[in-house]
């Protein structure tokens, strides 16, 4: 696909080479992304960061991969901060935004409602999560940490065992994660959930039509001995009509270092989009598999900043020019 000025809205737009592209540009990101140095290559672009729902990992990284290119950014967050709450449409306010922006990351709780607003922006949109339509961006950051997590293991994504786990139906992330897995060849699928909250039929069809092998349970011990990744979700308690539903569906999946250890490989590689709702009528990945170093939760989170610094630097066109505004960092960073 042709990246500079393009809205990134769904997985759908990507071909395999884009997604190999797009890994091999947050590669030359690290140095940057890991402060070993400085570029400026967007010096006086700014981000408009407009949250309409909760965020912390995916605003802050979208702002911080901005920022590490030397842009800056003006944010949104909530709902009832905006003029959205005054009644103004979606259209109105990418007309306007669109305006002080050069580009847009946009969180709406409406399925559609990033692509509705693109339509009437000037400037390139990145969707941060529609609903629980799609979410990109963490899908590729998803696909970017099974890639690192494998390659260590002299394994690829051609072939991959994945179990993903809990809420299937309302989850955005697997959503756009099964999406890019139909990319690649030969997967096997294992969907775990409650069986009202199961991934969507539509989606489950997709992949058995790339060519992938998919189990569909409310198991989760039985289904996660023979598996590369175990990806856990939070259950959505947000998209459902009463707290109360919610709750009957809390902590049916509890991953813990016990379970770990009886029924999955050595070497299993344990991943969340997070948050983890680590209440314990929740505790979807228990505390004590903090010392276990496939928990690869936290490299997942880390790896927002390069892809996301990628699309930016894909987007409007500077992939070319990072390197040659780069300089050494004046500060100490721990690491560095
Ligand atoms: C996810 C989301 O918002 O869809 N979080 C994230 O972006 N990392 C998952 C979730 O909220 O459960």
């Amino acid at each position: 696909m042709k990246f500079t000025a393009s809205h990134i809205l769904s997985i759908a737009q990507f071909e395999r080479a884009d997604i190999e592209y797009i890994f091999q540009v947050a590669d030359q990101m690290r140095p940057y992304a890991h402060r070993q140095k400085l570029t400026r290559v967007l010096d006086g672009a700014i981000l408009g960061n407009l949250f309409f729902e909760p965020s912390t990992r995916t605003r802050i990284s979208f702002g911080s991969a901005f920022n590490l290119l030397g842009g800056e950014v003006r944010e949104t967050t909530g709902l009832s901060n905006s003029a959205l709450a005054k009644g103004e449409s979606l259209k109105d306010t990418a007309r306007v935004l669109s305006g002080y922006s050069d580009v847009i990351a946009m969180r709406h709780p409406d399925n559609g409602s990033v692509s509705e607003f693109a339509s009437a922006s000037r400037v390139p949109v990145v969707n941060g999560g529609d609903g629980s339509n799609e979410h990109p961006t963490q899908a590729l950051l998803d696909l970017y940490t099974i890639q690192s997590e494998l390659t260590s293991q002299k394994r690829s994504i051609d072939r991959l065992r994945i179990a993903m786990i809990g809420d299937l139906r309302f989850g955005r992330t697997v959503h756009s994660l099964c999406h890019l897995l139909c990319l690649f060849d030969k997967v096997k699928v294992v969907l775990i959930s409650p069986s009202e909250l199961q991934m969507p039929e539509s989606i489950v069809e997709m992949m058995k039509e790339a060519g992938h092998q998919v189990v569909v349970s409310d198991q989760l011990e039985s289904n996660i001995s023979d598996v590369d990744i175990v990806y856990s979700t939070r259950i959505q308690e947000e998209r459902f009509a009463t707290q109360q539903e919610a709750d009957l569906y809390r902590g049916r999946f509890r991953l813990n270092q016990q379970i770990y250890t009886k029924y999955c490989q050595p070497n299993t590689v344990i991943m969340h989009p997070l948050p983890r709702d680590s209440r314990l009528s929740a505790n979807e990945l228990d505390v004590d598999l903090d010392a276990n170093p496939n928990l690869a939760i936290f490299r997942q989170a880390d790896n927002g900043v390069v892809v996301r610094m990628a699309l930016f630097a894909l987007i409007l066109d500077v992939v070319d020019q990072v390197d040659a505004h780069a300089r050494p960092v004046n500060w100490y960073t721990p690491g560095r």
